[in-house]
């Protein structure tokens, strides 16, 4: 269900190269299909096609827009199973998770389409003073202009969704470099956007490597940077001059389960299993760290070594398959020396911990030193670590002692500590009676502390997309 090869886009146009990429099937390593290879000089005419298209993309009126975005989201429905057919091969992700994806995708372009009608302003009064009798004020969103786009391998569909979808929404051309490991989300996304009337230049999406993608980081033209990545985007935000840059960048992320939970244990428990293993824990809101009462410590810790074990792993493309492979080989080796070492430095296993080639069983730890990377970093693996508490006090420091804050779970029947979660988790979101890696794709979307900056949610991301233009008017 692939094809042989893909081209990539340069002006709204398909275009083929001598150089190609090849793009592996994460599963079984061999080459499943490949990808045209732009030069240097098709970086430069994306760029000048973008600022070209900015006139025109601001005048392509809203239901203009919205017709657009309409196209994808019946496009992406028709052609639904050959993208998650093509993100279980390129990206290695279960076929029932890739579906998923798929769903998302559609999402995602469906409240795009929404919110394209809807990029209002506000009238201001501006009469606070007898003085300024007959003065009024007016704004509304005008598109910021050229944006870029830099999108990782985990979500090679709705992570490019996200900003995509908003940019056409918001009226901003745009160049997009996909993750050089999966690139085929991006470019079926690049072939419906080419069926449409968008104006000529008004996306470019570019199978770059890292080393050829500076100017989408550096080049003034642009006037905004989002990123989706690693801690990397520090640096890309060090370099991107005066632009605005959006980054979300992950985490750590943390569920406490109180002490009232015990007759809900199963329910926390599937929950919990799906959060930290799902698409092999790939994801920046994967459940990483459990913080559990003392009261249902043992019963919690029972249940979730034997759901664990109990997880089918193997091929992504058969349907009972819960857990693929990790992306590549050195990823699933990274974390598995990571577990080694906590091991080595006190940490308890409890299952899980081996490795062959990119499949790493999921593996749960206990008794781990807060100073181990399996706890301070972002271990992006389907590993997760359980720690005991007596004190809800003592549960929120420990959430909280972290450099990342992007969203956090918390199960709980009392109202208050929901609250307090709410007012002292030091996060971008707090998910109450649910894992943190709970998302849906209007709500707002970023972190704290070295997560991140800004937030995406498609309104969220047009309003970064556009600025606030006042009129003031002088009239009676
Ligand atoms: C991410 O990994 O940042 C995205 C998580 C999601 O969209 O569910």
């Amino acid at each position: 269900m692939l094809a042989k090869k893909y081209p990539y886009y340069l002006a709204n146009k398909a275009q083929q190269s001598k150089e190609q990429m090849d793009v592996l099937d994460k599963y079984s390593g061999k080459v499943a299909t490949r990808v045209a290879v732009p030069d240097a000089k098709a970086v430069e005419k994306a760029i000048a096609a973008a600022v070209k298209a900015a006139g025109p993309m601001r005048e392509f009126k809203p239901w203009a827009r919205q017709a657009v975005l309409q196209h994808c989201v019946q496009r992406f429905s028709e052609r639904k199973d050959e993208l998650a057919y093509a993100l279980c091969v390129e990206a290695g992700k279960p076929i029932k998770d890739s579906a998923g994806e798929v769903t998302r995708l559609i999402e995602t372009f469906t409240i795009a389409a929404e919110e394209s009608v809807r990029v209002n302003g506000e009238t201001i009064n501006l009469e606070i003073a007898k003085r300024l009798n007959g003065y009024h004020g007016y704004t509304k969103r005008v598109p910021i202009g050229p944006v870029s786009f830099i999108t990782p391998f985990n979500f090679p569909l709705n992570l490019v969704a996200h900003k995509v979808a908003p940019a056409i929404a918001a009226g901003c051309p745009f160049v997009l470099k996909p993750a050089e490991r999966t690139p085929i989300g991006a470019l079926i996304i690049g072939e419906v956007l080419a069926e449409t009337d968008l104006p000529e230049g008004a996306f470019s999406i570019l199978t770059l490597d890292g080393k050829h993608a500076s100017p989408l980081v550096e080049d003034a033209r642009f006037k905004l940077l989002s990123f989706t990545g690693g801690q990397i985007g520090w640096d890309l935000k060090a370099r991107a001059g005066h632009k605005k840059v959006t980054l979300e960048l992950g985490g750590n992320a943390a569920c406490i389960v109180d002490g009232d939970q015990g007759p809900k244990l199963d329910k926390v428990v599937e929950r919990l299993i799906f959060g930290a293993f799902y698409q092999s824990g790939q994801s920046c809101i994967s459940v990483q760290r459990i913080y559990a009462h003392d009261a249902i410590y043992d019963a919690l810790k029972k249940k979730l070594v034997a759901a664990v074990k109990a997880l089918k792993s193997g091929d992504p493309k058969k349907k009972e398959t819960f857990l693929g492979p990790m992306i590549d080989e050195a990823a699933a080796d990274r974390l598995h020396g990571w577990i080694d070492e906590a091991r080595k430095a006190g940490g308890k296993l409890l299952c899980g911990g081996k490795r062959k080639g990119a499949m790493l069983e999921a593996t749960l730890m206990e008794d781990v030193p807060t100073d181990a990377k399996v706890n301070r970093l972002e271990v992006f693996g389907p590993f997760a670590l359980l720690s005991r508490y007596k004190d809800f006090e003592d549960a929120v420091a420990r959430v909280n002692d972290s450099d990342f804050g992007l969203q956090a779970g918390i199960f709980t029947d009392s109202l208050d500590h929901a609250m307090r979660a709410w007012d002292e988790l030091e996060q971008g979101g707090v998910i109450v009676n649910d894992i943190p890696s709970f998302r849906v794709d209007n709500m707002p979307y970023g972190g704290v502390k070295l997560s991140g900056l800004g937030r995406e949610g498609v309104r969220y991301a047009i309003d970064d997309m556009s600025e606030l233009r006042l009129m003031v008017m002088k009239g009676r």
